[in-house]
């Protein structure tokens, strides 16, 4: 019976009070953890992307923030800690919001209160994202009951990597799969690779594979073929800051699928916890696009024979290249938003529906 219980990005150890994360940036081949222990090296993992994926940047920077009041509670490190933590990647709204959390948790305390405080933050943060992304499958879940057919394996696609290592366990546009595959559902799942990092055939394709979920990896460039076939049930992808109005932000790349799938009439969800809706943004006009270095384009990272790990230089010396990570799918192109709360239409009124059932509201 299938199990994920044991899978998660980021352990925290009670006794020992010690954060480990993977670093991701050697997957598929080394599955290695990193004990982070200073701010720096908090700050390191996020903007290296040892650590990515919305709702894990989010968590990770939590613990950091935490990391940073047991070293130093002043005001002063407050803010300076937030503000080099909030630096480190751009267009994922969760790193905001989580710092946000743990910032309005210790900000009346007197300082000497602040550290213990804000570690109880993160490690409930922790095990929110844990519950949330359990619930964002349950929703998903019943929309793939809605798509089977007669015990025919369901084909779901996706993007970039949102699954459990993109959050501490389950993932969100992976977490309904892991909950078909448990169900007894056939589901296979089309990975594309995600150019230029490669999350998809790196870390999707591997967690995948890992859990027994039958996947198969395609280039990017395959996927609009495949839904013109009919080889398409469905696409699920996760975000990284979806706007009010709807508007869905996520790894580059993914606009392209969303078009694809509407002149197919191929559902196209995204799944995502309510932390990656930005309310204080407009549209999707308004969201900041990570820039990345062009080298990532012109080469790409690999292990050679002997598994040791090398990059290849792909292009002509002199070539030059952009590279951003991420683009918007306007709203009218999402089928709809799968989240802790339930499904909602991905329009301003789907998303005030939505905010009506948060704590407070
Ligand atoms: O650049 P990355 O790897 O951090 O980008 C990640 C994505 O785009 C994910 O799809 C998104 O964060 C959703 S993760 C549950």
């Amino acid at each position: 019976m299938f199990n994920n219980d044991d899978l998660s990005s980021l352990r925290w150890d009670a006794v020992s009070g010690t954060v480990e994360i993977i670093d991701q940036t050697l997957l598929p081949h080394t599955l290695r953890w990193v004990h982070l222990d200073s701010l720096e090296a908090y700050c390191h993992a996020i903007r290296h992307m040892q650590v990515r994926g919305a709702p894990l940047i989010g968590i990770t920077a939590a613990f950091g923030l935490a990391h940073a009041l047991a070293v130093n509670p002043s005001d002063q490190n407050l803010i300076a800690a937030s503000e080099a933590l909030l630096s480190t990647r751009p267009t994922a709204v969760n790193l905001r919001w989580a710092l946000e959390q743990i910032r309005a948790e210790v900000s009346s305390l007197l300082p000497w209160a602040r550290a213990e405080a804000a570690l109880n933050k993160a490690v409930e943060l922790r095990a929110e994202d844990i519950a949330n992304c359990s619930r964002i499958g349950e929703h998903g879940l019943s929309l793939l009951r809605e798509l089977e057919t007669d015990g025919k394996p369901l084909n779901v696609m996706t993007h970039c990597n949102a699954g459990w290592l993109a959050t501490i366990q389950w993932g969100t546009a992976l977490s309904p799969v892991y909950k078909a595959f448990a169900a007894g559902i056939p589901v296979h799942v089309w990975v594309s690779e995600t150019r230029p990092r490669n999350q998809g055939m790196n870390l999707s394709a591997w967690e995948l594979h890992r859990s027994g979920v039958p996947c198969t990896v395609v280039a990017d460039n395959s996927c609009g073929q495949l839904m013109r076939q009919g080889l398409v049930d469905c696409v699920i992808v996760g975000s990284d800051r979806t706007a009010a109005n709807g508007d869905v932000c996520n790894k580059i790349g993914t606009y392209l699928k969303a078009l694809a799938a509407r002149d197919n009439g191929i559902p196209f969800y995204v799944a995502l916890p309510e932390s990656t809706i930005d309310w204080d943004c407009a549209s999707g006009a308004k969201i900041p696009i990570e820039e990345r270095d062009a080298l990532e384009v012109l080469s790409i990272a690999g292990v050679d024979a002997s598994g040791q790990g090398l990059e290849v230089n792909l292009a002509a010396e002199g070539t030059s290249a952009v590279n951003p990570a991420f683009d918007v799918t306007p709203a009218e192109l999402v089928s709809g938003l799968v989240t802790e709360y339930g499904f909602f239409a991905a329009s301003p009124e789907g998303l005030s529906e939505m905010r009506a059932l948060l704590p407070g509201a």
